[in-house]
């Protein structure tokens, strides 16, 4: 195999996605992001190797036009909403299922055999999966499976990292509501570092011997929560101790309803209230194999308490005899 130089990462300027242009660029690789508006991805500028193009990878011609020169693609292309259809909704069909398709004809088209593709936890544990968003990852893993691209396939558990939604959503929540009604209060999460997500795709980009090539991996942290304890933690980092109140799942989907009728992307869908019907946690996956997997009990109190709770710096400025 050809040694890889340059590389298309698309959704290269979403949150993992941010993580895995640093840590390729770090390693001298030379990417380019897509992105639908040039200013939310300028924030990948800071890396000298990175390029932006604006451009609609739906369309065909766009996309050849990415894929072309490229030695390798990351597909970080995901989306967590979308209106409803059966076996799942129009968006999550374009962006998880066709979307696949279409980025390995490209690629074939363009004679780009390498590519790693972003799935997700709790694929396979339940046929069919209980939610859209599950079920529509599932038959996109399939499409570049089919595929006669070199590929491999990551599937990380839910992902925390400075910038991610998850925690500092609760983070956020628990500032405005001292009680928390929380569907899947019990469901269990295996969460991994956005770093670690990030170490995995370049470890697979530079895989001399082609081990990880057409093979799926889980992408999981060291510890096991309960979504109740995430919430818990997130909370008591940035200085707030709610009352949770688990409740049965069609609370929380009517909880979900109320989120989606509210404009612009709900906080939580009732096809979120769906995933959580399993655990997402490692069962019989191969876990990929890094050196080490950061705890999030160690990292996330940090970077919450450093946006949320300004309490420390006020003893901290206290004791420095200082004013707010
Ligand atoms: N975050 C997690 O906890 C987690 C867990 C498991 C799996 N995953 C998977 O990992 C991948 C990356 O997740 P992420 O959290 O980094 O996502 P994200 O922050 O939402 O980023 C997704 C990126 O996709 C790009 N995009 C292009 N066309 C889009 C379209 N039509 N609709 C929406 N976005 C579009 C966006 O770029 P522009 O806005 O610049 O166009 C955006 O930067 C996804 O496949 C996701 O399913 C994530």
């Amino acid at each position: 195999m050809n040694t890889i130089k340059n590389v298309l990462v698309i959704g290269g300027s979403g949150f993992i996605g941010e993580a895995v242009c640093n840590q390729l660029a770090k390693a001298g690789l030379k990417i380019t992001v897509p992105t639908r508006r040039y200013d939310s991805a300028k924030h990948v500028l800071t890396n000298p190797t990175c390029q932006i193009v604006q451009a609609d990878i739906h369309d065909r011609a766009a996309l050849n036009r990415l894929v072309d020169g490229q030695d390798a693609v990351v597909n970080l292309l995901g989306v967590l909403h979308s209106s409803g259809g059966k076996p799942y909704g129009k968006r999550f069909k374009l962006n998880h299922v066709e979307f696949p398709k279409a980025l390995c004809a490209a690629m074939a088209r363009q004679h780009v055999k390498r590519i790693v593709h972003i799935s997700a936890l709790g694929i396979g544990v339940e046929n069919p999966a209980p939610s859209m968003y599950l079920r529509s990852k599932t038959d996109g893993e399939a499409a570049v499976k089919d595929s006669a691209a070199h590929w491999t396939i990551l599937r990380p558990s839910v992902v925390f990292g400075r910038n991610d939604s998850f925690l500092n959503m609760f983070a956020k929540l628990s500032k405005l509501a001292p009680v928390m009604p929380l569907a899947g209060a019990y469901a269990k999460f295996q969460p991994v570092f956005v770093g670690d997500v990030a170490k995995a795709v370049l470890a697979c980009l530079t895989d001399k011997n082609r081990d990880t090539i057409h093979s799926t991996f889980d992408l999981v942290g060291p510890e096991v929560f309960t979504l109740a304890e995430l919430v818990k933690l997130s909370a008591h980092a940035a200085g707030k101790n709610p009352l949770i109140i688990p409740v049965p799942n069609f609370v929380g989907k009517c909880q979900a309803f109320m989120m989606e009728l509210a404009p612009g992307e709900p906080l939580m869908s009732r096809d979120n209230v769906d995933s959580m019907k399993i655990d997402n946690v490692r069962t019989a996956g191969k876990l990929f194999p890094l050196e080490h997997y950061e705890p999030l009990s160690v990292l996330a109190p940090e970077y919450i308490r450093a946006r949320y709770n300004s309490s420390w710096l006020d003893e901290f400025r206290k004791s420095a005899h200082r004013r707010g």
